[in-house]
């Protein structure tokens, strides 16, 4: 029983009660647009196509959705219609049919309706089989405001009738539409074509088609769910911050049961993907962005907000670090050691075992295996060589107002605290800059540099053995 999915996700309504300029199907969930939570459950489904009925706020809407790569690697086929002015749900999908082929069927979804999950959509594809009309319904304690599934005696689905339409009687049936359904594409056609606005709302209404399809003596199927989440739309600031939890609930389980130890599953955000490997510990009240990936045995302290980054192996972030990779990615080498208070701004990538402490500041700098820099620093636009000691309070000057420079900072060179190293500027290997020293030009391998007020350069200078201990 295979037959192509063409999903139709309605998406022109207004969204008052949001009360935002914002597109209501663009506020965001997990870190996606509600409509793009919709589009891409649509790729799982193994849709061939999706339609987006747009209207109000329709051109922001239209460029602020993407078609999700499929399996194949291609990306799913995404158009948009739009719907104006808005006359209803049976309009809003008359605008549709004519880009939908007749051989399909025809899976219609809210873009504001984010945790519906793939298997109960294919549940619904199966039970339309590609020949039948099918609705996904709910019970509800209370079904006020929804349109009501009225079942014939023998238990057939007869008509969805909407709560304003709807007698006492009828009122009190607490079996919903949840506003889903599948539909063979060909059937559809012909009943949106005889749908009228003869209702309590003038509107033309897609609930509609289920009374043609009785009167065509074709039976309704009705896959009734349990789970109220799967089919709740999201109306008001109130209701999206419920979703934005209970998604987040979602996430954090799925990780759980992968193994990750979480202090606190509620206390947890991923606004992306967070790809973790084994034995991974993550604490209170962290947050992760875009994509971002935790090698085996990292642990993540309590407030980190991390995106974009590659943390490896065994590295440690302590709590209250920002890490930021945007486009350009932070990297965090094995053992590492991050934090408390640390700053981890694009590009930059460290290597095993680098230390980097409170209130320091790295952006587009390399810092090889081993180098450290422990207390309130900064280093922008740097190649640091292994094993470098980058002293508390010393800074790369990497901006002359108008152009960003260079600091190369060789192996085992040790940098002083309060020290300005001037870029461009190279301070060779095993060298070592004295404390509050402001260095303008290339220093010698292994020289000794102090630069205050006066620069001077003392050649073959040794540094003192370190004690043990
Ligand atoms: C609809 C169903 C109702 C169901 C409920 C579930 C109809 C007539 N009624 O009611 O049986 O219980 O959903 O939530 O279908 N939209 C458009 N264009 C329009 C009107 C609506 O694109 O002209 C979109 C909205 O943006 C929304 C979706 O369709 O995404 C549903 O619209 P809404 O007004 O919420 O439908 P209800 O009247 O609540
Ligand atoms: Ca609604």
């Amino acid at each position: 029983m295979s037959f192509p999915v063409d999903v139709v996700v309605m998406a022109a309504g207004k969204g008052t009660r949001m009360k935002s300029s914002r597109p209501k199907v663009l506020h965001r969930l997990g870190g996606r647009a509600l409509a793009q939570h919709v589009i891409d459950t649509a790729a799982r489904v193994s849709a061939r196509s999706v339609v987006v009925i747009t209207g109000h706020g329709a051109e922001q809407v239209e460029a602020g959705l993407v078609a999700p790569a499929l399996e194949s690697g291609e990306a799913l086929k995404l158009q948009f219609v739009r719907q104006e002015p808005q006359l209803g749900t049976g309009h809003a999908v008359q605008q549709a049919v004519p880009v939908l082929p007749d051989d399909g069927v025809t899976l219609v979804l809210s873009g504001d309706v984010p945790l519906t999950r793939p298997e109960t959509l294919q549940a619904l594809l199966d039970l339309c089989g590609g020949r039948q009309l099918a609705l996904l319904t709910l019970d509800m304690p209370d079904p006020t405001g929804y349109g009501r599934i009225v079942r014939a005696a023998d238990g057939s689905v007869a008509a969805i009738v909407e709560h304003k339409d709807a007698s006492d009687a009828q009122r009190a049936i607490t079996e919903i539409y949840s506003g889903i359904m599948a539909v063979p594409t060909r059937l559809l056609r012909g009943w949106l074509a005889r749908l009228d606005n003869q209702n309590a709302q003038s509107e033309y209404y897609l609930t509609d088609v289920v009374k043609f399809a009785v009167a065509d003596g074709l039976p309704v199927q009705a896959h009734r769910i349990t789970d109220a989440l799967q089919v709740a739309g999201v109306n008001s600031p109130a209701q999206l911050a419920e979703l934005e939890r209970a998604y987040q609930r979602r996430v954090a389980e799925a990780l759980m049961e992968q193994g990750v130890r979480l202090a606190d599953p509620a206390r947890l955000d991923v606004r992306g993907t967070l790809v973790c490997g084994q034995d991974v510990e993550i604490d209170v009240n962290c947050v992760f962005e875009g994509r971002v990936e935790l090698g085996a045995g990292v642990h993540i302290g309590a407030n980190c907000v991390i995106a974009n980054a590659v943390i490896r192996a065994g590295a440690v972030i302590h709590p209250f670090t920002h890490i930021e990779g945007e486009k350009a990615g932070v990297s965090v080498g094995e053992g590492a050691l991050i934090g408390p208070f640390a700053r981890l701004r694009p590009g930059a990538t460290l290597g095993r075992e680098v230390h980097i402490g409170n209130f320091v500041e790295v952006k587009n700098s390399t810092l090889a295996d081993g180098a450290k820099a422990n207390h309130l620093a900064y280093l922008g636009d740097a190649s640091v060589g292994e094993r470098v000691n980058y002293g508390a309070g010393s800074i790369t000057a990497n901006y002359d107002g108008a152009n960003k420079h260079r600091t190369v900072i060789e192996a085992d060179v040790h940098v002083g605290s309060n020290c300005v190293l001037v870029a461009p500027v190279t301070i060779g290997a095993g060298g070592t800059v004295g404390g509050g020293s402001t260095i303008t030009r290339d220093t010698p391998p292994g020289a000794l540099s102090v630069a205050r007020g006066r620069q001077t350069v003392i050649p073959n200078w040794q540094r003192p053995a370190k004690k043990k201990g």
